[in-house]
């Protein structure tokens, strides 16, 4: 499954790194968060080097809808009642402050890819709702408007519209950005050391490490696991399916996203917490099948010409960690948790880590930082911390699903063998792969995802593919067996 990014652009291999170098600061992930990074650092004289364990934009951006926007969903209302006005207008601005920055950056470095400017709507039910956000956006210092009537084929009240937002290509964009940076593919780094970061061929010493990794794979100190979760969410992109204006999102937790990309509809929807696939894992349905399902209704006589899916680490108070791993590592600093957000958010973090580098003030940094928290998000810390405890303890107490003979061709599934519980997927042909069922990150048992025909992890959100290799962490190894 290979997202229309994929498909409609390639980046060019870069070399592996060899040998031991120095910098002023390393970069240890090549995704957007991790280039935009090291592109503000270098653009500010300071000598970057980029660390990407496989391809650039091979992890989360070349999967993500490519949305760049401040609408984060119905947001604006809850903020300033759970967090104040002034922490609500800070991270709108910050937001602002990084649609602009995409725009500046590739006027400047005249980067063709496909940028175009939309306005971005939030669709609901719910009239008094979207009149009550649109105020508060306003407050907030958006041009927020209500629109009852938007072009996307859904029932609904209206939609807040916040105009003057972007759609772009990521990956052209990353191919341009990183003609201009120093960055090794291949690259995986294996140990982290005060100022020194490891990978199998080479080492680089630098003054400052940014974790830019999706999800921060150093479990201490920083424990990132145990403060946010994963989710996964699906995308088609649709053949004749008309053409769009803007860019949409839906209120509530089933709603679906749309947006054009050329001749496509790009329909996103059907997010799941990692490792409770729809059908439970089992065979039928699944979250792709109900997509499919709300085109065929939406869209009558579309054709499917992609589809793939995306991860997300979410927070608990839905702000993302950006600034310093951790009070007693100084010299580390850290950007995840952008929730649904990636490319806006990647924005943010690289102009807050390039002033926190750089010493100079910025004023968002403080809603961001990683050090913050507030009693708001107990709840869900503690309902994440019950899920992992119901994974590991899974392990333990769950029987096998079925046997090796029972499992049907081209389905996976935790089967007992004669050296104990295994995952097994079985071919169509009836080749078998089994696979070790504990996660390597912190030993909860990893469930069978069929929509992807993947082992996910519903802990922490590390998944492998059938053949036990990892795809995406916190986990640093593959599940094979030796
Ligand atoms: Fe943490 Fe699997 S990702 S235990």
């Amino acid at each position: 499954m290979e997202s229309i990014w994929s498909k409609t652009c390639e980046i060019g291999k870069k070399e592996a790194l060899k040998g031991d170098i120095q910098a002023d600061t390393v970069v240890i992930g090549g995704g957007m968060a991790g280039l935009l990074t090291a592109y503000e650092l270098e653009r500010s004289g300071i000598r970057t080097v980029v660390l990407e364990a496989g391809r650039i934009g091979g992890g989360q951006t070349k999967n993500t809808t490519a949305k760049i926007t401040s609408q984060h969903g119905l947001y604006c209302r809850t903020f300033i009642e759970k967090k104040g006005k002034d922490t609500a207008e800070k991270y709108v601005q910050a937001n602002q402050a990084a649609i602009k920055e995409y725009k500046k950056v590739i006027c400047d470095e005249k980067i063709d890819c496909d940028l175009t400017e939309a306005d971005a709507y939030v669709y609901s039910q719910d009239a008094e709702k979207i009149e009550s956000e649109a105020a508060a956006a306003r407050e907030l210092g958006i041009n927020a408007s209500v629109e009852k009537q938007i072009e996307i084929p859904v029932s609904c009240a209206g939609a807040v519209k916040f105009p003057d937002q972007a759609l772009f290509h990521p990956l052209k964009f990353m191919r341009a950005l990183s003609e201009k940076l120093t960055v090794y593919e291949g690259s995986r780094v294996t140990e982290v050391e005060e100022n020194l970061v490891r990978t199998a061929c080479g080492s680089v010493r630098a003054d400052k490490i940014v974790f830019a990794t999706h999800f921060p794979f150093v479990n201490f100190p920083g424990m990132y696991f145990a403060r946010m979760h994963q989710e996964r969410s699906y995308v088609l992109a649709l053949e004749n399916a008309g053409t769009l204006e803007g860019m949409y999102i839906g209120d509530g937790k089933d709603s679906l996203s749309f947006r054009q990309y050329g001749k496509y509809v790009l329909l996103g929807g059907r997010g799941h917490r990692t490792g409770e696939s729809e059908g439970g894992g089992k065979y039928e349905g699944g979250s792709y099948e109900g997509l499919r399902e709300a085109a065929r209704r939406l869209y009558p006589g579309s054709r499917e010409a992609a589809c793939w899916s995306a991860q997300d680490c979410i927070t608990a108070d839905q702000v993302p960690f950006i600034g310093r791993y951790a009070q007693d590592r100084p010299d580390w600093l850290v950007a995840t948790g952008f929730q649904k957000w990636g490319m806006t958010s990647s924005m943010v973090s690289a102009m807050i880590l390039r002033d926190i580098i750089c010493k100079k003030e910025n004023d968002h940094a403080e809603v961001f930082s990683p050090s913050r928290f507030s009693s708001e998000e107990l709840p869900q810390i503690v309902k994440d911390s019950g899920k992992a405890v119901k994974g590991l303890t899974k392990r333990f107490f769950h029987i096998p699903d079925e046997s090796l003979e029972q499992l049907r061709p081209g389905h996976g599934g935790v089967v007992e063998t004669e050296s104990g519980k295994a995952g097994v997927y079985k071919e169509e042909d009836g080749q078998i792969y089994q696979v070790d069922i504990v996660c390597p990150h912190l030993g909860c048992e990893l469930v069978w995802n069929p929509d992807e025909k993947t082992w996910d992890c519903p802990c922490h959100g590390s998944r492998f593919d059938y053949e036990g290799n990892l795809l995406e962490g916190p986990a640093q190894e593959g599940i094979c067996y030796e």
